[in-house]
């Protein structure tokens, strides 16, 4: 006989003999096991004979232990589930030493539980978060996949820096105590493992740039490096990003395909994930209740999530974003930390949040930014003062896409990086680009983990991901 799931078994309405694996969640009068096996975020209550048990065996059903029941299902007798498992016999597969065991059935901090990382999916909040991330990341490729997009790996090493913010993770094999060095006294990367420096990528848009001038339609969804020392709970070391990138699309297109597909994913877990979200649902508003009145939010995080599949993402130049800021409360008061004070001023994410949540109190898709508080490779507008980059603002998030219509013109492009002194022979082959057959193109930027934060409602990037990597951590 094949396993049964606690999901499955939970559905049933059919009686029938069960068998099942799972870890204990807890064991209450010595007759009630509540069983959890990953698959579902609610247990099924494992009703244990206890007059014809062995003792020895009763001692060793402790939380988180390990367990293989065989039984029945049927209906249940006590409140709060419509089935149950009668217990016919129960092997302990591992015990659980409930004097040290971490994860004991009680409220345990964030904090703690970042700490016990490789156990705290065995916690009710943290299998939600992670099943829901797993959910997302299907979504997102059946997404391209449903929309003629094709799927490409970008490498994750590589001598470009495409942000050009010099944030990067160094890839070497040289001495590192005693590196060999050039006539200049520099280090000589011509001895290096590459033949060349090399480093981790903090996006794989100018490769993905290559296949949309080819494929038409492609994305990437890999992993990104940013040694950028932003101890914030928006910034990971180690993070995900979605790059869609296609051919003959501009900036509204751009923005119309990053909305439409944000409600796509969205929709999918609304539609695939209800008890995983109403449990963090619940959660929110209990968490919710322990704050004063005037810091509650107008919507739960279901409320929330259906707002953003349900209402456009309300589109503004950044030329009128810097007039409502100037104009705004906290900018008067000079309650910002930093005071807009002029066009061409970089937003903080103070500033990103006022406008989205105080302001418009919906998405904001932020378009047309000034030339140079942005990339390199953005298409310069006619003005010559702001290029076609566009920055999508969510709520409790501040940014979570960055993207833009490329730059496609090989004079202008050229003639920008001899300004940001990044040299043609690095990016010799990304010129090419613009020099065989270019063509109007765009894409842009998703933080994996910033949408999973939306989509959970959680307020720290550490705990929507597995292992974060953070400054000055790297456990596990
Ligand atoms: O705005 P960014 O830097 O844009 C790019 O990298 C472009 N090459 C994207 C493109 O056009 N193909 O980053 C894109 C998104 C941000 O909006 C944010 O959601 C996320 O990546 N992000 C981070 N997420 C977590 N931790 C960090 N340190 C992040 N840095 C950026
Ligand atoms: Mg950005």
């Amino acid at each position: 006989m094949t396993s049964n799931t606690v999901s499955q078994l939970l559905k049933e309405t059919k009686l029938q003999k069960v068998d099942i694996k799972g870890w204990v969640r807890t064991f209450r009068a010595n007759r009630f096991i509540a069983l959890n096996d990953g698959s579902t975020i609610n247990n099924i209550q494992c009703v244990v004979d206890f007059e014809n048990t062995n003792e020895a065996i009763l001692k060793r059903i402790t939380t988180g232990a390990a367990v293989h029941i065989k039984g029945e299902l049927v209906e249940s007798q006590g409140k709060g589930q419509n089935v149950e498992v009668i217990v016919n016999s129960i092997t302990i597969l591992g015990d659980s030493d409930p004097e040290t065991y971490p994860i004991q059935p009680k409220k345990h901090s964030f904090e703690f539980l970042r700490e016990n990382a490789h156990l705290r999916t065995r916690t009710n909040t943290f299998s939600a978060i992670m099943r829901l991330r797993s959910s997302l990341s299907f979504a997102v490729h059946k997404y391209f996949n449903e929309n003629g997009f094709y799927y490409m790996h970008t490498p994750i090493i590589t001598g470009s820096d495409a942000e050009g913010a010099g944030e990067m993770f160094r890839v070497s094999t040289l001495d590192q105590k005693n590196p060999p060095l050039n006539e200049n006294g520099d280090v000589d990367h011509s001895q290096n493992f590459f033949g060349k420096d090399t480093n981790l990528t903090v996006s794989g848009q100018l490769e993905a740039e290559t296949y949309a001038m080819s494929l038409g339609k492609v994305y990437t969804f890999g992993p990104t490096f940013r040694a950028e020392n932003s101890n914030t709970s928006r910034h990971l070391s180690e993070f995900w990003m979605i790059e869609p990138e296609v051919a003959f699309m501009d900036l509204a297109g751009n923005m119309d395909l990053a909305e439409n597909f944000m409600k796509s994913v969205i929709s999918y877990i609304l539609e695939n994930n209800i008890d995983d979200l109403e449990f963090l649902n619940k959660r929110l508003l209990d968490e919710e209740k322990t704050k004063p009145q005037a810091e509650r939010s107008d919507l739960n995080l279901i409320e929330k999530l259906k707002f953003v599949t349900e209402n456009n993402f309300k589109r503004v130049s950044y030329t009128e974003a810097i007039d409502i800021l100037r104009q705004s409360k906290p900018n008067k008061k000079k309650k910002f930390k930093y005071i807009i004070e002029e066009w061409g001023a970089d937003l903080q994410s103070e500033h990103e949040r006022f406008l989205v949540e105080k302001h418009f109190k919906c998405p904001v898709i932020l378009f047309d930014y000034p030339a140079n508080i942005k990339a390199f490779y953005m298409r310069l507008n006619e003005d010559e003062k702001t290029v076609r980059a566009m920055d999508i603002l969510f709520p409790g998030i501040g940014e979570i896409v960055g993207g833009s219509q490329r730059e496609e013109r090989l004079d202008v492009l050229k003639k920008k990086m001899a300004v940001l002194d990044i040299p043609e022979e690095e990016l010799w082959w990304y010129l090419d680009l613009r020099k065989y057959g270019t063509a109007v193109h765009s894409g842009f930027g998703l933080g994996f983990e910033r949408l999973v934060m939306f989509a959970t409602g959680m307020g720290n990037i550490r705990d929507v991901i597995p292992y974060p990597r953070t400054p000055q951590n790297a456990e596990f």
